[in-house]
């Protein structure tokens, strides 16, 4: 026995910025937008940071699990772009929140939400919690290039939250990594160090080669969803939801059909918020979850692809 995911959660800037917004200032369309990619809208910051979305996330989903912050044993966030490269996220979180258990952060750029329930799920196997609270929050729009009108209609902003409980609704979980950054990257700060080498400052934002991505994203997600229904016990297409990763409409329509999974049941949010990076399965679950649309014994399958490579899928029986 592992763990249910037992609430859910999520929080979204409230300035909405739509493709015709872009095209003020890009070499854009909405045409070619929605065509590519399915983005009408994208939430976007502005006196939101990573840490209040992420805040504001777990609170409703502590709200729905009727708990309060001191019965959590560990916080694990996920991000890609903290207000901070120290302290972690997850410390904000617990100290906003007055919580008083371990947090850790981990960065596998748009997987980390799997690799943070993969970890969870080591942490409930050694007997260590009861309950977990899981929070993956990104402000893209903090490290997007918004003279590169070939990223910057990609992304937005936002924050997705689940609490774990002991439970087995989690069936099977896998993770990976194919390590080269080339893909897709966002360079750190170079510093001001006298030995530095290169004394050029690097521009902290997001690089991205879209089709080199695209064809990892298809390949990989639609092969994770057949392992982890089959080491779940099912067919893939005996899922019943698919909650992916937001990054194309295109590339949800490919993997479902090259997986042999009904189109339909991939949940779709990345018209209305761009592609948030770890936050999408999160807060694309918490809006089935909401909806009222995803009932206990249903078959759901989680997965997630991105920089890094990174991937990661889990397949779970609702409960
Ligand atoms: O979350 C991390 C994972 N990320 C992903 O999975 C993203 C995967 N990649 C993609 O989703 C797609 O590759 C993109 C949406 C990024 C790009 O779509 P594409 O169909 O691969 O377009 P492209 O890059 O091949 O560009 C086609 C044309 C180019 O013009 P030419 O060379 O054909 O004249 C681009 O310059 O579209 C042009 N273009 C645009 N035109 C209008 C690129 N961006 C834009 C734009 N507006 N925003």
């Amino acid at each position: 026995m592992s763990f249910s995911i037992i609430a859910t959660g999520s929080a979204l800037p409230k300035k909405v910025v739509t493709n015709d917004d872009l095209a003020q200032f890009l070499d854009t369309s909405d045409e070619w937008i929605v065509t590519r990619t399915g983005i009408k809208t994208r939430h976007v910051a502005t006196d939101e940071t990573t840490s209040s979305l992420a805040v504001e996330a777990a609170k409703n989903a502590l709200d729905m699990a009727h708990l309060s912050p001191s019965d959590l044993d560990l916080i694990i966030c996920t991000t890609v772009t903290h207000d901070y490269i120290t302290p972690s996220l997850a410390c904000v979180v617990q100290g906003e929140l007055g919580a008083n258990c371990p947090a850790l952060d981990i960065n596998a750029a748009c997987s980390g939400f799997l690799y943070a329930l993969d970890v969870a799920d080591g942490y409930f196997a050694r007997g260590r919690v009861e309950k977990v609270l899981v929070v993956s929050s990104e402000l893209l729009t903090r490290i997007t290039d918004w003279r590169d009108r070939a990223t910057a209609v990609l992304f937005g902003d936002g924050a997705g939250a689940v609490v774990l409980g002991r439970g087995d609704a989690l069936r099977s979980i896998k993770i990976g990594a194919k390590g080269n950054p080339d893909p897709l990257y966002s360079p750190n700060v170079g510093g001001i160090s006298p030995w530095r080498a290169d004394k050029t400052e690097p521009e902290c934002f997001l690089h991205m080669n879209g089709q080199e991505v695209f064809k990892f994203a298809v390949s990989t997600v639609s092969a994770d969803l057949i392992d982890v229904a089959q080491e779940a016990g099912i067919d893939v297409s005996s899922l019943d939801h698919a909650v992916l990763h937001q990054a194309n409409l295109r590339i949800l329509d490919a993997a479902a059909r090259k997986c042999g999974l009904a189109p339909e049941k991939m949940e779709v949010i990345i018209d209305e918020t761009g592609n948030m990076s770890s936050a999408c399965i999160p807060i694309a679950l918490d809006r089935l979850v909401r909806s009222g649309r995803l009932h206990s014994g249903e078959w759901v399958a989680l997965a997630g692809f991105g920089g890094g490579y990174t991937s990661g899928a889990a397949c779970f029986k609702w409960d």
